[in-house]
């Protein structure tokens, strides 16, 4: 099962294993992470699932569609290059070993 880590803005770190295809939002939200909300379930209509995924990691990721650039603009944090809804990505075997940060704050 792929490896995720998801790092807080505290610096904590949180590890967990995502079965394949679950997305990074749903691994989230079923393991308890703090700061990840995954308001609407995963319909790109919220924003609370917003990560910012490390540059080492952002290879092989879907692209970003026209709704998920769209609510990246709501975000409660600011966006960046490395912004993405959390509940956009499935996690693959490929994705093994992925990090990325927390926002300070999504809602
Ligand atoms: S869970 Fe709502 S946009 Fe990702």
């Amino acid at each position: 099962m792929p490896n995720i880590t998801f790092v807080q803005p505290t610096g904590e770190a949180v590890e967990l294993e995502a079965a394949e295809g679950t997305s990074l939002m749903r691994a989230a939200v079923s393991n308890g992470v703090d700061g990840i909300v995954g308001e609407c379930g995963g319909q790109a209509m919220c924003a609370t699932c917003h990560v910012y995924v490390r540059p080492e990691h952002a290879d092989g990721l879907s692209e970003v569609t026209e709704d998920e650039d769209e609510m990246l603009d709501c975000t409660v944090a600011e966006r960046t290059e490395r912004s993405r809804l959390g509940c956009q990505i499935a996690v693959g075997l490929e994705h093994d070993g992925i990090v990325v940060d927390v926002p300070s704050g999504q809602v």
